[in-house]
Formats: C-alpha cells, structure tokens, sequence
C-alpha cells in the first residue's frame, strides 16, 4: 500500500508539519483529515519559515495535490487568509486544492460560543470555533460546502441553529444575539471563497490510491488530545487516532498503510488538563526557552516537561502506530540528566495504564528512570555522528514504547533530520 499516516503522538505540536513536508517529496497527494485551523504546522524550507494552520503541509511542494477530508471544520476566512500569505511568495493553491463538499463550516457563531463556553470550562481552546462546529455537526445542525447554494434549507437549518445559539449566548451568557441575514451574507462570502475548491473529495482520493499514487493522511493534534482516547473532557472535538483517517476522508481500512506515529524527545501540552510531567520550574523554563515553546495557533506558552512513556505507549496502541519519528532532540542539549516516565503511581498503586478519567490522570505521580545528558546533537544529520547518551536516550526509549524509532530530528531545518531506515510507502 503506497499510503502513510502521520499522526501526533502526545499532545500536539509534535513536529508533524516538518515530517510531513519531507515525505511530501516523495508522495503525490496529502490529505488533512480532522480539525480545523486549530492546527499549527511549522515548516522551515528554503530559509522560509511557514505556519499552516488548514492547508496539508505538502502544499509548500508546488506538483501536490492537497486534500481538506469530510471530517475537517473549515473556516472559508481562514482558509483564504492562508492561501493569500503562500500566494505573496509564489506558491498557487487553484487547480491542486479540493475541499470536501461534505465538510463541516465553521459558523460565525461557532466562535462567539466557544469563546462563551471557554470562560465556563476552562478547557484552554484555541477559541477558533472548533468544539462548536462539531457539536452542531453531531447535532444535525451543521452547515457544509454543498449546502451553500441551496438558499432554502440554509435559511431553515440555519434558523434552527440560531434559535438555540441566541438562546444561549444571550440567555446565558448575557452576549448580544446574531441575525439570520448576517449570517447568511457570511455564508453568501464562503461560498464565492470555496467554489473553485469544493469537490467530492472521496472519489478524487480513491481514484488516486487506485491508480498507485502515493498518499499522506496528515494528522493534526495528537491521539492525547483525541476526543475518545485523549485526556477527556481536556481533548479537541475531533478524532486525531488513526480512526479518523476512515470517517475523516472516506476511505476503507485497507487503504490506510505505514502509521507513522510522531513524538518529541520530551513532552508538551498548550492549554488546560492534567500533564503527569509537567516541569513547573527552571528546567521547564529552560526547554520552553530553547525549544520556541509558544503555540504556532495562539502564540501561548506550551507547558514542558519530561518524555512520558505511559501516555504515548497509550497513543500507539490506539493508533496502532508502526515506528515512530522523535524530534526536537537538539532542545535536550546541556541538560546533565534527563527523565522518563515510565509508569504512574495512582493512589499508591503503580500502573503503566494512561487512566481514562481527567481526574484520575491529575493524581498520577510519575515513576521516572534517569538517563545521562549530552552537550550538543544539534544539527547532526548521522545517526552514528550523535552522542551515544542520545543513542542511549533512543533505543531506551523504543524499548519502552515497543516501536522502532525510525526518524530522529536534530533541528527545526528540514536537512537536520536523521532517517535510520528508509520510510516505505
Ligand atoms: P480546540 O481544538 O480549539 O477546541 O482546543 C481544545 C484543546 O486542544 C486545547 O487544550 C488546545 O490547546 C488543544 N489544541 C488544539 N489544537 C492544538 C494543536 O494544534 N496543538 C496543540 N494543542 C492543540
């Protein structure tokens, strides 16, 4: 099968963006499956640094085609802020770029309830509407690329959303009501935004696996962050697992190849929940300062700390992730010890179970195993050439995973990446 799935394999911000960009030389299509402009994917190429928020990273190649599946929530304003920014440095979207017609919009209420809904959970969103897309999806009250032009049901599903969405930004939260005719105008913009990219984006996806073209199903988030397998109710409202590639584009089980699961060499989490080992002090600060810990979305600092073995042996039985890509190694330099997580102690019980319930997570007091540091793998680009605490630090942590760590990551430039067997796809 010529298709592979790269997905997050902590919290987000793993460093997919870079490993999709490289194997995107080698691949004919890319296709996002889940989330929104949620999503914040750094690519540096070409001494260019680029932040794609909704766009497949494999569109900074200029001969890929680019898919937005069926389970994306896709904010048209965002969409075309983004294409504009590429287009400034010559890089055209038309003609390569299909946007599902069954997608879900983003609705100019689903951001008034999220930032409304935030205040009351706390959850620490992205405030770009995400959770309330979907909610409104599941609630069969979504709007989608193929309804734009059928003014009729627009006016009633839309009026039955706002019946309940007034009720509650002004009933609860004291915030003014929207009006159906302005939210009709924005959709009116949507569709002039969307048109040349709206297709059934199954059938083109299909017709492409049949006839052998290499596939990439980028994953945005991460599987801790998934909304059945992440850190619940701390999650996203999408399916990051390697579940959501099938509902999220429209395609069988067969079709979904390698699982390329991605990590950093320690672990970060942006916004609210519980995070075992979170480092609240010096060397926390240190990781967050060398590795430009800041949301790439919402520019926030991320909160650091120590790789959790649990969390992510969680994620790759979830995901059934083959091997693994680390990044980010480099950020590890000078620190004389480091630690790894390899089980939590619950209540006074030791476990190497990641605990479903939110409020058992925040009990869980990390078991850690020390390693030996180095002073600098910044930059290099032989597996042979790294430290051999780093070495260490690698096959350790592949035996306690139980996946090869095929790909190691030494810096945020593209060439500053180590393959330590060749990626099949
Ligand atoms: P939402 O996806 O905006 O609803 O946010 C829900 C949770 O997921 C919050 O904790 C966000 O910080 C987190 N989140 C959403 N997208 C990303 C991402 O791309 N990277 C890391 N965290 C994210």
């Amino acid at each position: 099968m010529k298709t592979i799935a790269v997905i997050g394999a902590q919290w987000g911000d793993e460093g997919k963006g870079k490993i999709v960009h490289l194997l995107s030389e080698r691949a004919d299509v890319i296709c996002r499956y889940q989330g929104g402009n949620n999503a914040g994917h750094t690519v540096v190429t070409g001494g260019n640094k680029y932040v794609l928020h909704l766009l497949p990273s494999g569109i900074l190649h200029e001969d890929k085609v680019c898919i937005i599946g069926n389970g994306l929530v896709v904010n048209p304003y965002a969409l075309r802020d983004e294409m504009e920014t590429l287009k400034e440095d010559g890089i055209e979207c038309t003609s390569r770029l299909f946007v599902s017609d069954r997608a879900s919009l983003i609705m100019p209420y689903h951001l008034e309830l999220d930032h409304a809904y935030e205040e009351a959970l706390g959850i620490g969103t992205t405030k770009r509407g995400i959770g309330p897309a979907y909610t409104y999806k599941y609630a069969r009250m979504g709007v989608r690329p193929c309804d734009l032009r059928e003014v009729s049901y627009l006016e009633r599903i839309v009026g039955l959303a706002l019946d309940e969405v007034n009720a509650t930004l002004s009933g609860r939260f004291g915030r003014d009501p929207l009006k159906l005719s302005d939210v009709m105008e924005t959709l009116d913009e949507y569709a002039r935004i969307l048109e040349p990219f709206v297709a059934d984006t199954s059938k083109i996806l299909r017709q492409h696996i049949d006839e052998g073209r290499k596939v990439i199903f980028e994953g945005a988030q991460g599987v801790l962050l998934d909304v059945d397998f992440g850190s619940y109710p701390y999650v996203t409202s999408s399916s990051p697992s390697a579940g959501g590639i099938l509902t999220g584009l429209g395609i069988g089980p067969k079709m979904v190849g390698e699982i390329l699961g991605v990590t950093k060499a320690y672990t970060t989490r942006v916004g609210g929940g519980p995070f075992p080992t979170e480092l609240e002090d010096e060397t926390g600060e240190h990781i967050r300062h060398v590795g430009g810990e800041f949301g790439a979305s919402t520019g926030r600092p991320r909160r650091c700390g120590w790789f959790d073995a649990v969390c992510t042996r969680h994620a790759v039985r979830v995901s059934g992730i083959d091997r693994l890509a680390m990044t980010k190694f480099d950020v590890l330099d000078g620190l004389e010890t480091l630690r790894v997580c390899t089980h939590y102690r619950i209540d006074g019980k030791e476990t190497d179970e990641f605990p479903a319930n939110a409020e058992r997570l925040a009990r869980a007091v990390p078991v850690y195993r020390e390693f030996k540091g180095w002073d600098s793998i910044a930059g290099i680009r032989k597996y042979g050439d790294l430290h051999a605490s780093c070495t260490h630090y690698t096959e350790e942590l592949e035996r306690l995973l139980g996946v090869p760590i095929s790909i190691v990551s030494t810096g945020p430039d593209e060439k500053d990446t180590i393959f330590r067997e060749r990626i099949a796809f």
